[in-house]
């Protein structure tokens, strides 16, 4: 009687461990990958990546690489260019270093730069709500789950929450 007591005692904060390591992992951006995994996602699915360097390295800028991305972003662009019906898509943008940093970044896993092409333009300009630009300027649209789209010009810039 006790000892069964003490046991249940001791489950609960067992209990609210559980739930926030599992709300942790089922946070907006969804978990961590490594390269090989979010390459096995992205590639299948038509989505390339682009980089000076031809390069993944997430420690040289000259690189793109998916080391760290988050299995939600990486979900997000598959969705997109599924959305957008195009082709192919080129992500010339991911986790390496020499992005501004944040919350919401490209060191954090939540960013991916996309390369420009009309069928995706369009889509975004059409499929999404056209908000106020940026703070340095660039124009930005967002989607209906709070996804940013930024056009940096060379780019986009997305951010998938
Ligand atoms: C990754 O880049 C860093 C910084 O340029 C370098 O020191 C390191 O050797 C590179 N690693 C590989 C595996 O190329």
């Amino acid at each position: 009687m006790h000892i069964s007591l003490r046991l249940r005692v001791s489950s609960i904060p067992m209990v609210l461990l559980a739930m926030l390591v599992s709300a942790m992992l089922v946070s907006a951006g969804g978990t961590p990958l490594t390269q090989a995994q979010a390459e096995a996602r992205l590639l299948p699915s038509g989505i390339t990546a682009s980089s000076e360097g031809r390069c993944t390295n997430k420690s040289n800028p000259q690189c793109t690489s998916y080391v760290g991305i988050l299995s939600g972003t990486v979900d997000g662009v598959i969705a997109l260019k599924k959305a957008a019906g195009v082709p192919s898509l080129v992500i010339t943008g991911g986790t390496e270093v020499g992005h501004p940093g944040g919350v919401y970044s490209h060191g954090t896993g939540f960013k991916v730069d996309v390369r420009h092409q009309p069928g995706l333009d369009n889509y975004i300009h059409t499929a999404f709500l056209k908000i106020g630009n940026r703070g340095d300027g660039f124009p930005q649209w967002k989607g209906p789950s709070g996804n940013l789209y930024c056009d940096e010009g060379a780019h986009w810039d997305i951010t998938f929450y």
